[in-house]
């Protein structure tokens, strides 16, 4: 699909590509998707390169490739960073918390009471992706505090974890107004953050809470009955310039449902549970006893 420039124009291109990344524009990328959704995002993507200069169009076009490739490797500076960042993940993170600062990149900023990070275990096997804080969240500067929190906390004890051992973040770090959904330009501007903090952590699994977290993870629109119940392959999109960012790193992403939703519609407790006795048979982590042989409640 992608022609190949010389030399020199595919770099020039190319620099120009990453530099609208590092802005925070992430709709180019192409990412890893179920076979379903392929045709899909690569007609987005085409749609997005035959709007571009054809020069740039076929570099969005290479770069992607070069970017989800599996052969594609750090450079050795960038594996000297890379190697420092997971001798010493909470001071990597502090470098992004410090990066966000008192964050205005987007009007949530103006609103909010207290940016919410992240928290939890950065040396986990398991992350949580959340939507965004609401009420309680804003008020304490912690995810998944208030009633989904207690919520998603008991759906972490039923996979015989705690709280602590898990890391817990979200698409955005500010509560948009009305407990609304973020918008898109939110998710995207915010979400590069989220990407960094990602690749600090390096689970084993990530498990995106509803539909905000899965649809901007994995840059697809589809239902949630649709989404969930499988292993999706995932790289992080971290701008170049980060000192996380790094080609090779994959990882497997699970959708399941909001735990704000499943308070709503409780019926959905056993699908969440099947998804998260997915993740614990991947992991190898024993089922709980007493819910081995049935669904469980979450
Ligand atoms: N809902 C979310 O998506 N995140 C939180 O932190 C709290 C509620």
């Amino acid at each position: 699909m992608a022609k190949v420039l010389d030399e020199a124009s595919r770099k020039r291109v190319a620099d120009a590509v990453r530099y609208y990344r590092d802005l925070g524009i992430y709709d180019l990328y192409r990412r890893e998707t179920p076979a379903g959704m392929l045709d899909a995002l690569i007609a987005r993507q085409e749609l997005a390169a035959s709007q571009a200069a054809p020069a740039v169009a076929e570099t969005i076009a290479a770069v992607a490739e070069e970017e989800t490739s599996m052969d594609a490797q750090p450079s050795a500076a960038d594996a000297e960073k890379i190697a420092a960042i997971l001798n010493d993940k909470p001071a990597a993170l502090r470098v992004i918390r410090e990066d966000l600062g008192d964050c205005q990149r987007c009007g949530l900023g103006a609103t909010r009471t207290k940016l919410v990070f992240g928290v939890g275990n950065p040396g986990t096997r398991i992350m949580f992706v959340g939507e965004g804080p609401g009420a309680d969240e804003d008020a304490q500067g912690e995810p998944f505090v208030g009633r989904a929190g207690q919520l998603l906390n008991n759906m972490i004890s039923a996979m015989g974890i705690r709280r602590e051992d898990v890391y817990i973040a979200n698409v955005v770090k500010c509560r948009p107004p009305q407990n609304r959904a973020p918008e898109r330009d939110e998710c995207n501007t915010c979400g590069q953050f989220l990407m960094r903090q990602i690749a600090v952590v390096r689970p084993e699994v990530i498990v995106a809470l509803g539909a905000t977290a899965a649809k901007f993870l994995l840059a697809a629109s589809d239902s949630m009955a649709n989404l969930r119940g499988r292993f999706y392959d995932f790289h992080p999109m971290v701008p170049s310039a980060a000192p996380e960012h790094d080609p090779s790193f994959r990882t497997k992403l699970v959708v399941t449902y909001h735990p704000a939703y499943l308070l709503r519609d409780p019926r959905q407790k056993k699908e969440t549970w099947l998804d998260l006795q997915m993740v614990m048979k991947h992991l190898g982590m024993a089922l709980p006893k007493r819910e081995a042989g049935h669904s469980g409640e979450a």
